[in-house]
């Protein structure tokens, strides 16, 4: 038996098959390389010395999502692939609904006409909206501020919907925070194929050289240093989050369990970015801007949940994710 993993070689995808295989796992990839490149898998292989069967393949393609169901007897399904940039989801609606909606269909018709009964999905913290208060707890109310978050919860709903109507499927719903950083190897990390809308990837930029003006979206919100607080979380740490997923998935017997993997501890924009410049000795030369629209001032997580559910906790920090973060860029130059 294998575990599919969808968007395989992507920054989370990738990160989460390099804990997989060190624990043992079979894996299957799948990817179309949208916003992720072959050396991905390069790196997963040599940080971990094994291999995997690998599909180049789009999630739109059925004929393709079936041809893999057919030809691997899959146990499990990690689903990462999907669009995810905000900004890209409000100028382009229908391409992230068609996209996000339409793929995680394909997949979910493969895994009901092959019997395959388990799916983790990787949902977000966006699906909190801009919450009420903090930490966020996963009973927390559920709204979408964006497109892509409107995805993210159509298909939670969906995996909730599906559930209630076949209790023998179990459904697995991972709500990211930050994930920032890199396999402390460098071999692999966070390589977005276009414009990054994220913080820590604009920073890269930055530190590179490849970006002239670093700006903190705002100092004026209602936080100890004005500006943003956010839970970032080490992609190694969100990686091992999905293996003690898998891991509860084969425990269970249905259900549609939400978990938030983050570390339940803030930090501020000038922090991260602080951080950065004394762990990696580099001077950024960031400057104060605008507020970014949409931004809620304060997001943390409440991990407690997850942590019990389980087993997991986050164990690295920020100078960590702020270290390993640069060691890739340095190697990907
Ligand atoms: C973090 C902080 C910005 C850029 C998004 C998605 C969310 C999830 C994670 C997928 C904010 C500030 C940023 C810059 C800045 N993705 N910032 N200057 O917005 O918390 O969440 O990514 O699931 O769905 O919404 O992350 O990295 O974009 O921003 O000051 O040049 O950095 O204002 O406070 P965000 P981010």
């Amino acid at each position: 038996m294998s575990l599919l993993v969808t968007g395989g070689a992507g920054f989370i995808g990738s990160h989460t098959c390099v804990e997989l295989l060190n624990s043992g796992e079979e894996i299957v990839v799948m990817d179309n390389f949208f916003n992720s490149t072959p050396k991905a898998l390069d790196g997963i292989r040599q940080i971990t010395g094994r291999n995997f069967k690998f599909y180049e393949a789009d999630m739109l393609d059925k004929s393709a999502v079936d041809k893999i169901f057919s030809e691997n007897n899959i146990e499990q399904v990690i689903h990462f692939a999907g669009y995810k940039c905000v900004p890209e989801s409000v100028k382009k609606p229908f391409l992230y609904y068609s996209n996000n909606i339409r793929g995680t269909l394909n997949i979910l018709e493969s895994m009901e006409k092959y019997g395959c009964r388990k799916f983790v999905f990787s949902s977000s913290a966006t699906v909190y909206g801009i919450p009420d208060a903090v930490p966020v707890r996963e009973d927390f109310p559920l709204s979408a501020i964006n497109p892509y978050g409107s995805t993210k919860l159509i298909i939670e709903n969906l995996c909730r919907e599906m559930q209630r109507a076949d209790n023998t499927l179990t459904m697995i719903l991972l709500r990211y925070f930050n994930p920032v950083g890199a396999h402390s190897s460098g071999l692999i990390g966070e390589a977005p194929t276009g414009t990054p809308n994220n913080l820590m990837p604009i920073v890269i930029e930055k530190a590179l050289g490849k970006r002239d003006r670093l700006a903190v979206a705002g100092n004026d919100y209602p936080t100890p240093d004005g500006s943003c607080i956010r839970d970032y979380i080490h992609v190694t740490d969100l990686a091992k989050g999905h293996v003690a997923a898998v891991k509860k998935a084969r425990e269970l017997k249905g259900g549609c369990p939400a978990y938030n993997l983050g570390t339940g501890r803030g930090y501020s924009v000038f922090e991260i970015l602080d951080t950065f410049e004394r762990v990696n000795n580099i001077d950024l030369g960031y400057v104060v801007g605008e507020r970014r629209e949409g931004d809620a001032p304060e997001i943390y997580s409440d991990p407690s949940f997850a942590e019990k559910e389980l087993g997991w906790k986050a164990q690295l920090g920020i100078e960590d994710m702020c270290k390993d973060a640069w060691n890739f860029a340095k190697k990907s130059i």
